[in-house]
């Protein structure tokens, strides 16, 4: 069953509580929060008050995606501030404190993710992927919402599904920019089960058709 995670970046930050009620109306399965501190991608998005926020206004599961560096600093506040499932960049720090900060979510009980940028090849994932509740992996450069898909990020998405296969089954394989009705035949048939989506869900008028469309 095909997962939606709609992304609030492209929602009306001045109408969030409305448009977050919309889309879990709309049947969304997870509620993508983008996390950017200007260092680790060239933009700054939202930060912990936010995530404050949205976690009174729903009960849906929160995927928290951390586009910041050495995410392991702020692990136990964005747990504390509501997330369910905290997605932080392989990239983002050296290997030992990655698994310091997955050990970190573990240890709370919550769920943990690492993401891939388009140039970090499938393989960096073998010495965690046991550890792992999802696998992101970015089909645009991390940043913005709006940007154009990449097709060369299919054949890692299927090696992933592979890895996957043979060393951790129950972990979910999430896919986030430039998802629309499109490109998400391609991601699903290459293996992603989570499909994060902006623009294809905020900026469409019928919010619960877009969903229906994706997950079709
Ligand atoms: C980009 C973010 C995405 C973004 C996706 O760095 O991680 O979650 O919101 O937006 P769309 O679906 O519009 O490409
Ligand atoms: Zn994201």
């Amino acid at each position: 069953m095909i997962k939606i995670a709609p992304s609030i970046l492209a929602a009306d930050f001045l109408a969030l509580g409305k448009d977050i009620q919309d889309v879990e109306s709309a049947g969304a399965d997870y509620l993508h929060l983008d996390v950017m501190d200007g260092i680790f991608v060239p933009n700054i998005s939202i930060g912990l008050p936010v995530v404050h926020a949205v976690r009174r206004a729903t009960d849906m599961v929160l995927d928290v995606h951390l586009m910041i560096t050495k995410p392991g600093r702020y692990v136990d506040d964005f747990l504390s501030a509501g997330a369910d499932i905290l997605v932080f960049h392989l990239e983002a720090d050296e290997p030992q404190e990655i698994c310091a900060a997955i050990g970190k979510v573990k240890a709370r009980g919550k769920k943990v993710g690492l993401s891939l940028k388009p140039k970090t090849p499938a393989e960096t994932l073998i010495p965690y992927i046991k550890d792992l509740d999802m696998v992101l992996i970015m089909t645009v450069e991390p940043g913005f919402g709006g940007q154009k898909f990449m097709p060369d990020q299919l054949d890692k998405i299927r090696k992933t599904r592979a890895l996957i296969e043979a060393e951790n089954p129950a972990c979910e394989l999430e896919v986030d920019g430039g998802i629309d009705p499109q490109t998400k035949d391609l991601v699903i048939e290459a293996g992603a089960n989570v499909l994060v989506a902006g623009s294809a869900v905020f900026n469409q008028p019928n919010r619960k058709a877009a969903i229906e469309t994706l997950r079709e």
